[in-house]
């Protein structure tokens, strides 16, 4: 059940919709209009063969080319409208990308055409060097470092190509399913009409009829179970067939709990009938094995093959379907089905992994470094019922020496369910709660939706609707209302400039100009957007009906999964602006678009307590990943029923080993905070925690990176080994960051043991028991101890882990522990590894205010008299793209005293002669001889007993052999 109080009964007595998945609460194609067009369309081209051409041309003599850059524009024509005008713009950027915008000109009415703006970082710069060859028959352009990548633009019918290597990479409306709906009065646009013919009247078929098909399918109004959408526009949807003819695997298009590498949803193979869907949904009890639409969307697709990797970006902001055929000759072919909205299609030629993230990266930007803290592990229940409640919980956590960094509130947290003011029967004295938990240098993260009450003496609402920025329904005149959680309820419209500076206002907490502020609050607080979708009980698929009116006249349909992401982009802003200098903002959105890592992070929303959840969670973050938001993780424990110790325990390795590491659960589920546990639960969830907070260095550093290059935190096997075939498919194992770290966490009852693939000839070692395994070129799965209490977590050989072993109560207390280093051997005697330090909370770092070191292992020399040479060096003095780095920086000498207190080399096969350190002091050290076959087994291992170098110094120590 859902909500608590009177008026939750209430609710779920008026909107039994809202009580557990029912698939007929969301459309599936067949029920919505656009999307059966869209089909038909595909299907009607299918049955034509070779005979099927599509309609849409360049007329040659219109093309521009703008002058001193890589950029022209041309007319564009449908033989089925020929009095239709439409224009294209095809650009490529300096990092070469491809852009390629159509729109229809001088049209009854306007497409929405800014999804783009709110997703892009700024308008990307056009290359000014390459130069396009003009023929009669289409335009071309050759570029890249080896002037092997082409650009083809066909006239007749329009077809764009990417090629590389002289292979197609990307084609656009290859299979002629380009349809862009143009904007029509309803009178004349008649799929069939009645003309005078010799005296007679016969009925004449619109020649647009092979194209379109003969019945205006849903063009003018469209009801769904007992919801009508007005549709005032008509008809104006896109279809678009994208292909990818040399790639077998296609992976991003979040959210959808389904495999990574995406299976068919048409053709003879098809895992699906219904095509994914990208509609952001509040989607109760989903299954965790569909293409449905969930919350976020993120119109991302990559495609990988061992040749290449290259991806699109569809940047379209309206309900859109994907069909995904794997086909066996023709690659991978796909259709894009959207309601409303310009052609805005971005090409991303790759032709690495690494090349497609920073292109992504570079469009919509990497996710920024977020508060050290937020790595931690988070504490959630909907809900702690009081602040006394908020006390006792994390006076618990401290008796049963649990670590835990922040403490978080849900809805009921408020008075009547309007955000921002406390329930003060329950919470009297929400600023000393807050100091309570801060005092142990923890967090809090508070809750705001962005339904807003309407009711006159909840000053939020009030003030917003005085400002006239709340959505307003399809007249256009007043405030839409809707149910959620308050019962009557109005939402800001966030497209509204004029929304910005007041929701701004709002988090300031000393009160400006006498506005209402809230002041009963604390600058560190994070906060939960959560229901942005928008969440609308009693409206259509439990979200704003489409005809709804925002900013600018633009209609809910075309802003839909825009709407969220500028809810958290403004509570961002308004976090950021508490404090200057601003302090690094956190906040949790559920709902996401393209762009959205730049506000923070997600969760993959109301999952189920099973294991068929907790295994998709995985491939949820993982896709995420891919779709440039690597900041996500899923709820610990499954939100919906109470899971069995034994699945809690699992539970917490899945969220250790997420980016985003929360435990939440229903406010109908039994209280399950780790200290809880029986034994041994919960001392292996204890050692759970207590390795998260020992390895958040590796986290930190791997955001680090991600920040600077957009690539993602986890990182599935494909992205590892991009020639690898076998691993392409594989998405319950992952590596984290750089760090060498791969983890497959157990998502099995009763498992004692787990298979591992390592797809190169490489030394594994477990991170525990430093047992070593041998991969191989060919691939290999081993073996590998997974019974409760066991972790399969690999180090690869050739790495340098950095760690802080001091179980701590909270991550800011850690600030000053000394460093463990696991230095992992490869099979040739060297590893190397990355640490990154700064404050953790501002942004200094961007002044330079950091430590950066570079781990090396060298082996030194060859037979007796060879060394291992250990070393710390300096990455940022490389360069760090900030300008002002100093190595006495002011962080750097907060840490001064920091040192490294261990250093575990694991695969030395020989006794150590001595340990020094280049400096000249001798090091105390123990060496265990290695057992086994040498290949695998236990492996020699030499541990240097706090050499006390300093962490933000440069050192070396020598192992001589
Ligand atoms: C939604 C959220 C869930 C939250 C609940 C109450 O269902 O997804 O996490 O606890 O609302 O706010």
């Amino acid at each position: 059940m859902r909500p608590s109080s009177f008026l939750g009964t209430l609710l779920l007595l008026l909107f039994p919709a809202t009580l557990a998945f029912k698939a007929s609460d969301f459309k599936t194609c067949s029920e919505s209009g656009f999307c059966r067009r869209g089909r038909a369309l595909a299907a009607r081209a299918q049955e034509s063969g070779t005979s099927w051409n599509s309609p849409y041309s360049v007329e040659p003599s219109s093309l521009s080319l703008a002058p001193h850059q890589a950029a022209f524009t041309a007319d564009v024509k449908s033989s089925i409208y020929p009095s239709v005008k439409f224009s294209l713009d095809v650009r490529i950027h300096e990092d070469g990308g491809v852009r390629v915008r159509m729109d229809e000109v001088d049209g009854l009415r306007k497409r929405y055409d800014q999804a783009a703006q709110w997703a892009l970082l700024e308008e990307p710069s056009i290359h000014r060097d390459i130069r396009w060859t003009v023929g009669k028959a289409n335009a071309k352009a050759v570029y890249g470092p080896k002037k092997d990548t082409e650009v083809v633009v066909n006239f007749n019918p329009l077809k764009v190509t990417l090629f590389q290597g002289g292979k197609e990479q990307i084609v656009l409306n290859g299979r002629g399913l380009l349809h862009m709906e143009h904007f029509r009065a309803k009178e004349v646009s008649q799929p069939e009409e009645h003309i005078e013919a010799e005296g007679q009247t016969v009925l004449q078929v619109n020649p647009a009829v092979w194209f379109e098909g003969d019945s205006q399918d849903a063009w003018w109004e469209e009801t769904f179970s007992s919801w009508t959408d007005s549709k005032p526009k008509g008809p104006e949807s896109l279809s678009l067939d994208i292909t990818f003819p040399n790639h077998a695997h296609v992976y991003g298009i979040p959210q959808h709990a389904t495999d990574l590498s995406l299976p068919s949803t048409s053709g003879p193979d098809a895992r699906y009938t219904d095509p994914f869907r990208l509609y952001n949904a509040d989607v109760f009890e989903y299954l965790a094995d569909s293409p449905v639409s969930l919350y976020g969307s993120i119109p991302l697709m990559h495609a990988h093959s061992p040749q290449s990797t290259v991806a699109v970006f569809n940047a379209l902001a309206s309900e859109t379907w994907i069909d995904i055929a794997h086909t066996e000759k023709k690659g991978v072919e796909t259709q894009w089905i959207s309601e409303s909205g310009i052609l805005d299609v971005f090409l991303l030629p790759g032709p690495t992994p690494e090349d497609v993230f920073a292109q992504y990266a570079r469009l919509t930007g990497a996710a920024p470094l977020p508060a050290h803290w937020a790595l931690a592990y988070h504490q959630c229940r909907w809900n702690y019922v009081s602040s006394d409640d908020i006390r006792g919980v994390q006076k618990r956590f401290d008796e049963e020496d649990f670590p835990v960094d922040v403490f978080w509130l849900d809805i009921e947290y408020a008075e009547d369910h309007k955000y921002f003011m406390w329930n003060k029967k329950t919470f009297p004295d929400p600023v000393e709660m807050t100091k309570d938990v801060e005092a142990i240098e923890r967090k809090m993260v508070v809750i705001v939706d962005p339904h807003l009450k309407r009711a006159n003496d909840y000053p939020v609402y009030k003030r917003a609707s005085d400002l006239g920025i709340l959505v307003k329904p399809k007249s256009g005149e007043g405030e839409y209302e809707g149910w959620c959680w308050p019962g009557s309820s109005s939402w800001i419209d966030f497209f509204h400039p004029g929304s910005w500076d007041f929701w701004t206002s709002l988090f300031k907490t000393k009160s400006i100009d006498e506005q209402w502020s809230w002041t009963e609050s604390t600058d560190n607080v994070g906060i939960w957007n959560d229901m942005n979708e928008p969440s609308v009980f009693n409206g259509p698929e439990i979200t704003m009906p489409k005809d709804n009116v925002h900013y600018d006249g633009w209609e809910h349909r075309d802003v839909h999964n825009i709407n969220g992401m500028l809810f958290a982009n403004h509570t961002y802003q308004a976090s950021a602006a508490r404090t200057d200098p601003p302090r690094r903002p956190f906040v949790l959105t559920r709902a996401f678009y393209a762009g959205s890592q730049r506000f923070g992070a997600m969760w993959t929303g109301d999952n189920l307590g099973t294991w068929e959840h907790m295994a998709v969670g995985i491939k949820m973050v993982l896709a995420n990943g891919l779709g440039g938001m690597p900041f996500a993780g899923s709820d610990v424990g499954g939100f919906f029923g109470n899971p069995e110790p034994e699945m809690l325990v699992r539970w917490y390795v899945v969220g250790a080993f997420s980016p985003f590491f929360r435990a939440h659960a229903h406010i109908d589920t039994k209280r399950r905070e780790p200290y809880l546990l029986d034994e041994p639960y919960k001392s292996i969830v204890r050692d759970i925690l207590r390795l998260r907070y020992s390895m958040l260095p590796v986290w930190y550093t791997a955001f680090r990176e991600t920040s600077a290059t957009g690539m993602p935190i986890l990182r599935p096997q494909y992205m590892m080994f991009p020639k690898d075939v076998a691993g392409f498919g594989i998405d319950d194992q992952y590596y984290i960051g750089s760090s060498g770290l791969l983890v497959k966490p157990v998502t099995e009852k009763g498992a004692k043991e787990i298979s591992i693939y390592l797809a190169e000839d490489q030394v594994y070692y477990d991170y525990f028991t430093h047992h070593a395994y041998r991969g191989s070129s060919k691939g290999r799965s081993i073996t590998v101890p997974a019974d409760l209490h066991e972790i399969p977590l690999l180090v690869r050989g050739g790495s340098i882990v950095p760690t802080r072993e001091r179980p701590r109560r909270s991550s800011p207390l850690m600030k000053h522990d000394p460093f463990t280093l696991r230095v992992a051997l490869d099979t040739t005697g060297n590893a190397r590894g990355e640490l990154y330090l700064d404050d953790g909370e501002t942004y200094a770092h961007a002044r330079g205010d950091m430590v950066w070191r570079g781990l090396v292992a060298e082996t030194q020399g060859k037979g007796k008299g060879r060394a291992v040479r250990i070393a710390s060096v300096d990455l940022a003095a490389g360069g760090t793209g900030v300008g002002l780095y100093d190595p006495r920086n002011e962080f750097a000498r907060s840490v001064g005293e920091v040192r490294v207190e261990k250093v575990v080399v694991v695969g030395l096969g020989t006794k150590p002669v001595s340990v020094i350190l280049e400096s000249g002091r001798e090091l105390e050290w123990e060496y265990t001889p290695g057992v086994g076959s040498g290949k695998e087994g236990q492996p020699g291992m030499l541990v240097v007993k706090d050499p006390a170098v300093g962490v933000a110094e440069d050192w070396s120590i020598v192992v001589k052999l």
